[in-house]
């Protein structure tokens, strides 16, 4: 192949596992910086010998056709990154957030792929074990959350919220993992509703408007197809739009027949539909946001909820 015509991508250096084998060859800019040297071959293992070059090394890159090969890799051992002393808290936040937006990005566009599914749980995972490992993982992780609406990264960001309000209200291990997954999959649903809908630039008419509110009952017939039988995800998924006073869809139960799990996914998507840009109107600040949902949701979301979600974004704050 002529040499010009291969591109190749940065990566970051830091991802790379000790122990594990690489299945993309690793380059450096030879001296001119005009031409690039292979550094590691692909079937390299990682291990204290190279890990000693790699910190010598300011920049490394992969031929782009490696591309997918490197994303698998990060996929792979995401888990391990999650927990490495190497690097600092907010840039793992960093990577395991771009992480999950191309996997649940991915699983909205094969919401019924099996292959797909197999990939959220080590996303799930490395949010909960960055939060459980570290006490200030929850304020760099609130820092990133993105402010404009996109179906994958409102859905990261509800699972960010959900993980935080989690923790704080003292669900741990398991059962966090659980509620992330919930939180991850709750609006699965979308990927069957129609794509103008979902991005109108506008309101919703009353028809397309109940077309919208077929995603949670749809959400829960995939999560069933994809063969998760926990009821905790279930429900979270099928009621998060359920309203104390029984006047939400798509089942119209009432308080403590909604699902905790489902009630604590319910604030954590209120408060990123109001604190998200979207292209019709402008993001509330997390304050106004609050305030309306204090003011003007009692009879939709847990209060209970609302005042510890609140305290838990004050003690973020008071770290700062
Ligand atoms: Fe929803």
């Amino acid at each position: 192949m002529n040499r010009k015509t291969i591109r190749y991508k940065s990566i970051d250096k830091r991802v790379l596992t000790e122990g594990e084998q690489l299945n993309f060859q690793l380059y450096i800019p030879n001296e001119t910086k005009s031409i690039m040297g292979l550094f590691l071959q692909s079937d390299t293992v990682i291990d204290g010998n190279s890990k000693v070059r790699l910190r010598e090394v300011e920049k490394l890159y992969i031929n782009e056709k490696d591309a997918l090969h490197y994303e698998a890799y990060v996929q792979k051992h995401i888990q391990t990154i999650a927990l490495s002393e190497e690097i600092p808290l907010d840039d793992k936040a960093i990577i395991v957030y771009e992480k999950a937006s191309s996997v649940i990005d991915e699983m909205f566009r094969n919401p019924e792929s099996l292959e797909m599914a197999k990939n959220i749980k080590p996303v799930v995972d490395s949010f909960v074990n960055i939060i459980l490992h570290d006490a200030k993982a929850v304020e760099s992780l609130l820092k990133i959350t993105a402010h404009d609406y996109y179906t994958h990264t409102h859905s990261i960001n509800v699972s960010i919220y959900t993980l935080s309000l989690g923790s704080f209200l003292g669900i741990e291990g398991e059962d966090l993992k659980t509620l992330g997954m919930a939180a991850v999959l709750h609006d699965i649903g979308k990927s069957k509703v129609d794509y103008n809908i979902i991005n109108k630039n506008g309101k919703l008419t009353e028809v397309e408007f109940n077309e919208m509110k077929t995603h949670p009952a749809e959400g829960h017939t995939i999560a069933l197809k994809l063969g998760i039988n926990d009821e905790r995800i279930l429900s979270g998924i099928r009621h998060h739009h359920e309203k104390m006073d029984g006047g939400g869809y798509p089942d119209k139960i009432t308080e403590d027949k909604i699902s905790e799990f489902a009630r604590i996914i319910g604030v954590c998507d209120v408060f990123d539909a109001l604190s998200t840009k979207r292209s019709y109107k402008d993001p509330m600040s997390s304050f106004e946001s609050l305030r309306l949902m204090k003011q003007q949701m009692q009879g939709h979301l847990d209060m209970i909820l609302v005042d510890a979600f609140i305290k838990m974004l004050q003690k973020q704050e008071s770290k700062k």
